[in-house]
């Protein structure tokens, strides 16, 4: 029998993904799930085939530069992989992979739960009712914006964006969006394209952040531009809080410039700016855009058929060095 793979992967993994990974590889499982340092994945790396990581681990060119010349295979539990430095892989010849399709509907249901939750005052009302502060039924008690008919605006119309998009139809909101190219007409259903972001968004009474994260896109979401936008807009993310300048859209909350956010990334998460923690007008999730059973189970699955296909000297199913 030829000897398995030898692979550290270095967070916990959903049970059936575990089973599955167990079968057919020689592992090194972080039993409590801690989140590693540079030091010990590399110390933990050493005589290891492949890794198979997330978004937490940051694997930056200097980590890269010292990784043991074993590994010859990176792959990353998430769709987004700006935590991976592509150049410095392909310098030194390793391969890497990602998870993208099987997380976007999970993905999309959070971002129109964030958008519904923002408009509504979700955290507002339920704090209510849990501290006891909801006296009655008013005619104006904690009145929200309507989302029903409203115009959407999608930064970013790849795979989750078109699927926002679908969601927000069901609602009868006019969808505008941005993105690199124009789509084909039969995946654009009718959206409004924008040349620019810039022209798009005088036209957002919401926005939806659906573009990947890294240096093209930091702080994408700044002063300048939410002073484009409508007064009263609401703003949801669910890509990467990098996008997003947090003073800026805070002062914006703070200000009555926007009405609410809706939020479930964040720059350096999970250490949260805390002037979010302060605002009511913010509905704040952890990170949780792809977390349900079902996804993150497919997302493992994902990530193992290109582990497999790799050892097995086949193509990668889904590529990113
Ligand atoms: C990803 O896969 O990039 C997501 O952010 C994880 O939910």
């Amino acid at each position: 029998m030829t000897a398995r793979p030898k692979l550290l992967i270095t967070r916990r993994l959903p049970d059936a993904v575990t089973k599955r990974v167990s079968a057919h590889y020689e592992v090194e499982l972080n039993a409590d799930d801690h989140v590693m340092s540079a030091d010990e994945l590399l110390t933990r790396a050493q005589g290891k085939d492949a890794l198979l990581v997330t978004p937490v681990d940051k694997i930056t060119p200097e980590l890269v530069e010292k990784l043991p010349a074993s590994i010859k295979m990176i792959a990353t539990f998430s769709v987004g992989f700006e935590h991976i430095n592509v150049p410095a892989l392909k310098a030194k010849g390793i391969k890497a992979s990602n998870t993208p399709d099987v997380l976007t509907d999970a993905t999309a249901d959070i971002a129109l739960l964030l958008l519904l939750g923002a408009a509504r005052r979700a955290y507002e009302g339920e704090r209510a009712v849990r501290e006891g502060t909801w006296k009655s039924w008013s005619t104006v008690y904690m009145l929200g914006v309507h989302a029903t008919g409203k115009r959407l605006g999608i930064f970013g119309m790849g795979r989750i964006g078109q699927a926002v998009a679908k969601r927000a139809r069901a609602f009868d909101m006019t969808i505008h969006y941005y993105n690199r190219s124009r789509l084909a007409p039969e995946l654009e259903q009718g959206a409004i394209y924008h040349k620019t972001a810039e022209d798009m968004l005088p036209h957002c009474d919401f926005l939806s952040i659906n573009a990947p994260g890294g240096p093209e896109t930091q702080h994408w979401l700044n002063a300048d531009r939410i002073a484009k936008m409508p007064d009263g807009a609401i703003v949801v993310n669910t890509a990467r809080g990098g996008l997003v300048d947090d003073t800026a859209l805070i002062a914006a909350l703070k200000s009555g410039k926007l009405f609410a956010a809706g939020l479930d990334v964040f720059e350096n998460e999970p250490n949260l700016n805390p002037a979010y923690r302060e605002l009511s007008n913010v509905f704040l999730l952890p990170h949780l855009g792809s977390a349900t059973i079902d996804t993150r189970n497919a997302m493992g699955f994902k990530a193992l058929d290109n582990l497999d296909a790799f050892f097995a000297g086949r193509a990668l199913i889904d590529p990113i060095a």
